[in-house]
């Protein structure tokens, strides 16, 4: 008999076993996934569902806002503010924080998300997804401030990302390793595929936006002219190379398959610190390559140390097999 174990099941069992004790952390995860089920079947109709193409308007990141942008965090913002758990949300597609209406002030947890990540695959129909972040309420019975979201990303109490892919499916941390769970549309839930997801020691496959390379600092010229060098270069082996453009689809398949996703800080003029952005996304997709045995770092630094000083703030980012990202890290030392 196949039993199937649901992320409910799943996580009343882990509180059972006693492996959680925070009841109101799973109701908050259950309410976060229920919206990205909405999500995945809007994302799943496509052009059925009005869900392409783009806003008339920016967003803080002086991003134009796709629909589905707009969409998907409208409705993590419905299904998480009325639970009276989240004190305060906030999101890529949002300048400020959104209070919770409902007695926000009493509750004990603050949301981040990407609500929709990787936009520039949503008109052609490439892997897209959600990635959120839960971070304790510093001093809950006080309306929160931005500040109070300014917490480095060891503070983390969840994280994951849904990936709307061929399959639909939830990379999940509480602080216990990483687990899989597959979008069963028949049941309506997320079902148990994976538990203890581990990445490899090491990795022959590397990624990276390539287009990039002349705005690339030594450390990062070095590690990819070494890669492309293969058997007969210093690394002594053939490498391979994949990019996707949205994080969520490059790391899913190098926490499934090993691998190291680069996207550095590079000379495009103003100087930018990198293009992802370390509150919703490097830092909960660093909680999960940890998790999962693996490593992330700004170039020198571990990025869940990082002390945010803006919401938005961007970092550039290495992160994957825990051989490669050390090997990064000292060329950006001897750079
Ligand atoms: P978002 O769509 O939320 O703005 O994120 C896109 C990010 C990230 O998902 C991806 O890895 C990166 O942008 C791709 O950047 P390039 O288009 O410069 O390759
Ligand atoms: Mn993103
Ligand atoms: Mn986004």
């Amino acid at each position: 008999m196949h039993t199937q174990t649901t992320l409910s099941q799943y996580l009343s069992e882990q509180q059972q076993a006693g492996n959680l004790n925070d009841p109101g952390l799973l109701a908050v995860i259950e309410d976060i996934t229920r919206a990205c089920k909405v999500i995945s079947e809007r994302v799943d109709r496509g052009a059925l569902g009005g869900v392409l193409g783009t806003t008339d308007n920016q967003n803080v990141q002086g991003e134009t806002q796709a629909k589905l942008d707009v969409l998907s965090n409208e409705i993590l913002l419905a299904m998480n503010e009325r639970s009276g758990l989240i004190a305060a949300m906030a999101s890529e597609e949002m300048e400020g924080i959104h209070p919770c209406n409902k007695d926000q002030h009493k509750a004990a947890y603050l949301l981040l998300f990407d609500p929709l990540d990787g936009s520039s695959n949503i008109e052609v129909n490439n892997s897209i997804g959600t990635i959120f972040s839960v971070l304790p309420h510093p001093e809950p019975g006080r309306v929160p401030t931005e500040q109070d979201f300014l917490q480095p990303g060891t503070n983390q109490l969840a994280a994951g990302y849904v990936i709307y892919g061929p399959a639909t499916i939830l990379m999940l941390t509480l602080g216990q390793g990483v687990h899989c769970f597959t979008l069963s549309r028949s049941v309506g839930e997320f079902v148990l595929t994976r538990e203890n997801i581990r990445l490899p020691e090491t990795t022959s496959e590397y990624a990276i936006n390539s287009s990039y390379q002349r705005f690339w600092e030594p450390a990062i010229q070095r590690y990819i002219e070494e890669c492309l060098q293969g058997e007969d270069g210093p690394r002594g082996r053939n490498f391979n190379m994949r990019w996707v453009g949205a994080m969520v689809a490059d790391s899913h398949r190098i926490l499934w398959r090993g691998g190291v996703f680069l996207y550095p800080r590079d000379r495009r003029q103003p100087p930018k610190p990198g293009k992802l952005r370390l509150m919703y996304e490097a830092n909960p997709m660093c909680l999960l390559f940890e998790q999962a045995g693996g490593a992330g770092t700004n170039d020198t630094r571990r990025i869940l140390d990082i002390q945010p000083e803006k919401l938005h703030q961007r970092v550039g980012l290495i992160m994957g097999c825990k051989e490669e990202v050390e090997r990064i890290v000292r060329y950006y030392k001897e750079q």
